[in-house]
């Protein structure tokens, strides 16, 4: 497997997991200073390839070249959907993507606000709900099954099990005390999953909402809009001022949620997809 010399910021977190801990039949791919990943989805379902670093850098014809070697690494270890992101998606990124023979999929909303929320940003928990932090091993199976209701169908956070929530326990970032479960008659109903990112360059500390979900059964109670308010605050109280997160363009009620917190959209990243077939 060829290792990567240059930045790997833009191959995005999942890629970058693979390449810490490399799947059977994952492979990189190096031309010049650029690097290119292709490696099987973490929830088993078709794969995911990217690379580092933009096509402003590399050049349009340099960024066809690797995904093709990526999409030709697919077909030679059995085919399958393919996904590739792009943080901040440019016109250059469509036009490597579609000369690979990927097109667009669908698009990622980053959205962000200034900590503390403005005073009005007050929500209570529905009556006989409590929050409680994540205990690593005794909540898994529970919350595992939450999230997959709350995500069915979902491209990336949909259909995990222990090993997805294990790949991203032994995360650095991962910290128990960070992810927030609402519990009701001892039953876990929804979550809400921070993540601490450090002051990188220009951008200043900032705390996400990893993922936020309720169980079907328990939403449109104002549940949601309590934990992610009460995540918010979690950040605060540890001197986060700024408040992150990612959202598909296409959720408009969650989208709607978080614009009456006071988030705004700051970037869009862009999912491009192919169905290769095997060799
Ligand atoms: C998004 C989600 C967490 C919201 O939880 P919830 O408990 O249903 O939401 P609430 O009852 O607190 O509603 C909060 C606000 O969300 C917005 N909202 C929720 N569902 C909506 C819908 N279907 N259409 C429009 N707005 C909606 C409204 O602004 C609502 O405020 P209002 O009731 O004052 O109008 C929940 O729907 C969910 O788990 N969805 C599936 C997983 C998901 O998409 N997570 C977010 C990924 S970024």
């Amino acid at each position: 497997m060829t290792r990567p010399a240059a930045d790997l910021g833009a191959l995005g977190d999942a890629l970058r997991r693979d390449l810490a801990h490399p799947a059977a039949r994952s492979s990189g791919f190096a031309a010049r200073e650029a690097y290119a990943r292709a490696a099987p989805a973490e929830n088993g379902k078709g794969w995911i390839v990217g690379y580092s670093p933009g096509v402003a850098t590399i050049g349009v014809g340099l960024a066809t070249e690797l995904l093709m070697r990526c999409l030709a690494h697919v077909a030679d270890h059995g085919g399958g959907d393919v996904t590739l992101w792009r943080e901040g998606a440019v016109a250059d990124d469509d036009r490597a993507a579609r000369a690979a023979g990927l097109d667009v999929d669908r698009e990622l909303l980053q959205m962000r606000v200034a900590l503390p929320l403005v005073p009005t940003n007050d929500a209570e928990l529905p009556p006989a709900v409590t929050l409680r932090t994540f205990v690593a091993g005794s909540d898994d199976d529970a919350w595992i099954a939450v999230n997959n209701r709350a995500f069915a169908g979902h491209a990336e956070q949909g259909d995990w099990d222990r090993t997805t929530l294990a790949a991203r326990r032994r995360e650095a970032w991962f910290d128990p005390s960070m992810f927030v479960l609402a519990t009701e008659a001892g039953r876990i109903i929804g979550f809400n999953w921070l993540r601490r990112h450090p002051a990188n360059g220009p951008d200043p500390e900032a705390g996400e909402i990893y993922a936020i979900g309720v169980d079907p059964d328990a939403q449109g109670r104002g549940l949601g809009r309590a934990l992610a308010i009460a995540g918010l605050a979690r950040l605060e109280a540890r001197g986060i001022r700024r408040g992150l997160l990612y959202v598909a363009a296409d959720n408009a009620g969650a989208i709607e949620l978080y614009r009456s917190i006071g988030f705004a959209v700051t970037r869009t990243d862009r999912a491009y997809a192919a169905r290769v077939v095997p060799e």
